[in-house]
């Protein structure tokens, strides 16, 4: 199966993404969390993108593509859900030409919709594993011990681009170039949308409900 989760930052994409790879034994190809690993590898990618993401504006297109279209084409047979790709109506047409050049096209849409006062509350208080990227929340989705990982006990960062100015700055980013790519994609193919302002644990629920009445259609 190949998914898009679609939603603005904070909208809990990595959160419902890690929930469904583990259930669905699909790949995670997360753009955000490649684009960081270039970074701490210091890469030329990974320097190109630097300025572009502690300013809260997108990466270029051209390098966005060139780095997802490889993701794509590396991961298993049995599929793959995007987190943070396609962002830009350009970058959802460039996705549609390389997997239709390679017989593919993608089966199913997510869109995680969130209003931006929830947003901010949720990215200044989120807190990863800078180890095996998994996600939490100091006050909502709260790790076992204080500060370290549930899975790995690595101790827990803040991501330098959850500050509130760069926050607010990529929430504008996002109504402006990324909310678009919902209408793109509505035009073509089916597009389920989910209440993302509900708890984690709802969200999932009504994203599993979803997934397999699909299954059984
Ligand atoms: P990226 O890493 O993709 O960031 P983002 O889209 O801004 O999304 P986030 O990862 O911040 O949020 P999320 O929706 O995954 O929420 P999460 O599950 O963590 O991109 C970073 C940067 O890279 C971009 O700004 C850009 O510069 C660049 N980039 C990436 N892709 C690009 C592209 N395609 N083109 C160009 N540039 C690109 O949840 C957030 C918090 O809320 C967590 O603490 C979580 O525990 C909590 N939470 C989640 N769900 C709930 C819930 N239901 N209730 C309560 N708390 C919840």
């Amino acid at each position: 199966m190949r998914i898009i989760l679609l939603g603005a930052p904070g909208a809990g994409k990595g959160t419902h993404c890690k929930r469904i790879v583990e259930k669905c034994g699909l790949e995670h190809l997360s753009s955000g969390d490649i684009l960081r690993k270039e970074r701490a590898e210091g890469t030329e990618l990974g320097k190109e993108a630097q300025s572009y993401m502690d300013s809260g504006q997108l990466v270029p297109d051209e390098l966005i593509v060139k780095m997802m279209a490889k993701a794509i084409r590396n991961a298993p047979e049995t599929g793959w859900v995007l987190d943070g790709f396609p962002r830009t109506v350009n970058q959802a047409q460039e996705l549609d030409k390389a997997l239709s050049s390679d017989g593919q096209s993608v089966d199913l849409i997510l869109n995680l919709k969130i209003d931006d006062s929830v947003v901010m509350d949720r990215m200044t208080g989120r807190r990863s594993c800078p180890k095996c990227g998994a996600v939490y929340h100091i006050k909502n989705l709260k790790p076992r011990v204080e500060g370290e990982c549930d899975k790995d006990g690595t101790e827990l960062v803040q991501r330098p681009d959850d500050e509130p100015e760069v926050v607010k700055k990529r929430l504008d980013t996002y109504h402006e170039q990324t909310e678009p790519v919902v209408g793109f994609y509505k035009n073509g193919k089916k597009v389920y949308e989910f209440d993302a302002s509900k708890s984690a644990d709802e969200v999932s629920a009504k994203i599993f409900e979803t997934l397999d009445a699909l299954a059984k259609a």
